[in-house]
Parts: C-alpha cells; structure tokens; sequence
C-alpha cells in the first residue's frame, strides 16, 4: 500500500495516532496469575531492538505527529540500560516535539530511579496495585513485596510526578479491598483506575473465573464514597468519576462492557520492533526489518504510515472464550 497519509498519522476511521506506547521488554520481575504463567518462556535477548534502536523508532513516530509516549513492558525498569533511554527521549520534551512522556511500571525498581526520571522530563507515572494486604499481594503477583512497591510510589510523589494506580479488578481476589484502595489513594493524592481482565495470552487457569465487571467494582465503591461522573477523558478507554470526599478521579477501563475504541489515539510497538494497531487483534507491522534495512528512515516511515492505513475499528475481546482473543500476553505489547 502506498503511503498517502504525510506528517500526521490519521487511521481509516479518521482517528489521530498521536499517542505510542512502546513495550522496552517483554520480561518482569513479577509474575500476576491474570498477566502471565508461573513459568514464562521469555524472548532471546538477540531478538531485542536495542536502545539505540528503539530511540531511532520513536523519533521517526514523534516527527510523525505523536505527541505522547509511555515506557511499558513487561516491567521497563527491569531493561538493563533503561536511563539512558529516557533520557534520549527527553530530549524532545526538551524541544516541544513531544508533550508527555510517560511510565507503567510495577514499582518494584521505582524507589532507586524516581530521582532520574523526574530529571529527564517523565512528570507521570501509572503503577499497577491489586492489593494492599501484604499476603494476597504476593499471591497475585507470585513474587512481588508490597513495601518495595509502597516506597516507590512515594518516592516518585516526593519526586514531584504525579502518580496513578492501575488496579485489576478479580473476583474472590481483590474485591473486598476497593472501598480502601480509594481510600489510600485519597491520602497519597494518586488517581486510580480499575480494569476488567482481558483474555491476552495463556494463564494459569480461567479468566472467566477472575472476571469481575466494573459496574460491581462502582457498587462498591459506592458503598463508601460519593462519585459523580464527569466527562473528563484522558484520550484513553478510561470513562471517570470523582470521588467527593478525596476530590480525586476514579477511571473505569472496562473492555467487555463498554465499547472504547471509537475515540483510540494510540498504537503499540513492541521491544522487538513489531507495531501492533489494536490491542485486542492480531493485525501486525514488522517495523523491525525497515529499521535495519538501512540508515535512511524514508522507508521506515512509509512502513509506520501504512500501518496506521491498517488500524482496525475495534478489538474482539470475549471473556467467556475458552481460549485468548490473542495470543499475546499484555506483557509483549504493553497495558
Ligand atoms: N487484563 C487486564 N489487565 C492486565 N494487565 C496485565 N495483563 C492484563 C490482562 N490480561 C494490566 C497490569 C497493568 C496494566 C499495564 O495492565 O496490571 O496495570
Ligand atoms: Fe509484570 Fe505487570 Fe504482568 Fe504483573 S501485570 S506480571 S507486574 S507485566
């Protein structure tokens, strides 16, 4: 397919792609029962894009017209190196060709970096917390200690970035504990956001035994707080609430229930170099191969805007599926 869309990156539905997410491993040092398997077969390091690869890839998006990109993994501060990453893309901050460059971490690291993130330019960050019971955050991680992750959300706040907690709603799991992850986040002035289980990639047991709507998580919280809704939208799926006694926002990312794709601004690379334009379909680029074609990015980005021609309406999640929409786990393409 010819290239046709120029500097700015419009999809066949007419969406802007302003927004990249981009995966830097596909490894973690955690292991959650609904993300992965207890045991993991992880990418050959040989099949990583290297950083100066993956700088490369996205400064040809930035000169593209994105305007925003967030670190994910896997856990990103697991990828030995990953500084100097942040701070090579700090650098358009610094000359106003990017707006935000964002974080998803788990937090295990986040205490030993806060500093140096908040020096290149990173001003949020989402950490994900399903618990905050000691025990059952190690059940749904397998390895992870809550201390560690407590201490680096503080950091990072103390460091001046904002933070907002990505909760996963399970059943039987977390949802007697909502009530009070408003409430800790009220006190740590975090924003949070639950999310319904996604079937992406082979787990340990049934997802459909995990999921739990969102329209119950609200109940709960409603038990407790006052929400009113806002039309507030951060350019995600996320639709929010605030919360009247803490006067933060509450986000409702909520795949099965709700149809969130019509308003999508956002693709996906992945640390291998493949571009996936939805996150609940299979449809890929091999950006990878044009990057080490050669020096030139002309074709590099021809291949970036004939994959935006490529965008697909809508994800195809169904959670009662007996196997994965994809067979991906979040971990290869980022949250
Ligand atoms: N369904 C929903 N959320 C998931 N995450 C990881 N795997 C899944 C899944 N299958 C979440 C993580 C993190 C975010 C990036 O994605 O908990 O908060
Ligand atoms: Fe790691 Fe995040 Fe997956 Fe948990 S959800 S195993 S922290 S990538």
């Amino acid at each position: 397919m010819p290239s046709t869309t120029g500097p700015s990156l419009i999809d066949p539905f007419g969406r802007r792609v302003t927004y990249l997410r981009v995966s830097v491993t596909d490894r973690c040092d955690f292991r959650c029962i609904y993300c992965m398997s207890e045991h993991m077969t992880f990418l050959p390091k040989a099949e990583l894009l290297t950083l100066e690869e993956l700088d490369r890839l996205c400064s040809a998006f930035i000169r593209k017209g994105v305007r925003k990109l967030r670190i994910t993994g896997g856990e990103p501060l697991v990828r030995r190196g990953i500084m100097w990453l942040f701070r090579a893309l700090g650098r358009h901050l610094d000359r106003g060709a990017l707006d935000e460059l964002a974080l998803t971490t788990n937090a295990s690291q986040l205490a030993r970096y806060a500093a140096e993130l908040a020096d290149c330019g990173v001003r949020r960050v989402n950490v994900s917390i399903d618990s905050l019971n000691a025990e059952k955050f190690r059940a749904i991680t397998r390895i992870g200690r809550l201390d560690q992750v407590v201490a680096g959300v503080e950091a990072v706040r103390e460091a001046g970035l904002a933070v907002k907690i990505n909760t996963v709603a399970l059943k039987g799991v977390n949802d007697d504990e909502i009530g009070d992850m408003v409430a800790w986040c009220g006190d740590r002035d975090c924003d949070l956001t639950f999310i319904e289980v996604m079937p992406m990639g082979e787990i340990d047991g049934y997802r459909s035994e995990q999921y739990m709507p969102l329209t119950a998580v609200r109940d709960k919280i409603e038990e407790r707080w006052t929400l009113t809704d806002t039309d507030y939208r951060s350019g995600g799926p996320a639709r929010y609430v605030t919360v009247a006694e803490t006067g933060r926002r509450i986000g409702f990312i909520t795949p099965h229930s709700h149809n969130f794709c019509e308003s999508c601004n956002r693709v996906r690379l992945t640390c291998t170099g493949t571009l996936y334009m939805c996150l609940g379909r299979d449809d890929s680029a091999d950006l990878r191969a044009h990057l080490r074609a050669g020096s030139s990015d002309a074709p590099l980005e021809a291949a970036i805007d004939d994959a935006i021609a490529r965008k697909p309406k809508g994800h195809d999640f169904v959670i009662e599926r007996a196997a994965p929409a994809v067979a991906r786990h979040m971990s290869v393409t980022g949250g």
